[in-house]
């Protein structure tokens, strides 16, 4: 398939399971991902890779961040939140690290930062792997992201969810660029 052709259908997958990427085809995503345009070469972003027993972990964060936004949660909800980074065998928190500049405004970085979680999407497709772009309540969290570890100049951009697709998601309308796009003459 012609590069072209295989950008125009890229598609997120939802439904992942086992095995996810290898350690060596994990370091060519996040290599691919990492090339990302970056303004002023701030390098403003950090990949967590979350994977095995931790993703428990991460879910426990993120029941508690949910239940803080809805302390009405029914348990069956909170063990949905839960259960949410059991979804892949790969979760990769993309967090956009602010850089104090003068030159470069925050929305630059957290661009640039978008840039890295698509390119990891892109990567994991031309590995042959699934991949979706997730955020939800705990991306936004500050409390989350303490809890996580994170610092205080650091922003959640998203959880892309990495695997192997377990179900393809039914071919959608596309957006065409005629809707799109037009010429600017001024
Ligand atoms: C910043 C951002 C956050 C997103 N958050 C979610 C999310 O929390 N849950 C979800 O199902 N899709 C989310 N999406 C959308 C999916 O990544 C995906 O684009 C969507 O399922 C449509 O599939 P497609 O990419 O194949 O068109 C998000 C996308 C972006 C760019």
């Amino acid at each position: 398939m012609e590069a072209r052709e295989w950008l125009a259908a890229r598609r997120s997958v939802s439904k992942l399971e086992g095995p996810g990427p290898d350690d060596t085809t994990l370091e060519r995503i996040w290599t691919s991902a990492l090339r990302a345009p970056d303004h002023g070469a701030l390098r403003p972003w950090r990949i967590l890779v979350v994977r095995s027993e931790a993703r428990a972990r991460l879910g426990a964060l993120m029941a508690a961040s949910a239940l803080r936004e809805r302390p009405e949660l029914s348990p069956d909800e909170l063990d949905r939140e839960r259960s949410k980074p059991m979804r892949a065998p790969v979760v990769a928190v993309v967090v956009a690290s602010l850089v104090d500049s003068r030159k470069i405004p925050e929305i630059e970085q957290w661009l640039s930062a978008g840039c890295v979680a698509y390119g990891i999407v892109l990567a994991a497709q031309a590995e042959g792997f699934g991949a979706i772009w997730r955020t939800g309540g705990p991306s936004h969290d500050r409390r989350f992201h303490a809890d996580m570890g994170l610092s205080e100049t650091d922003r959640i951009v998203g959880f892309v969810y990495l695997g192997t697709p377990k179900v393809m998601p039914p071919e959608g309308p596309r957006p065409l660029a005629r809707d799109f796009v037009q010429d600017w003459e001024g």
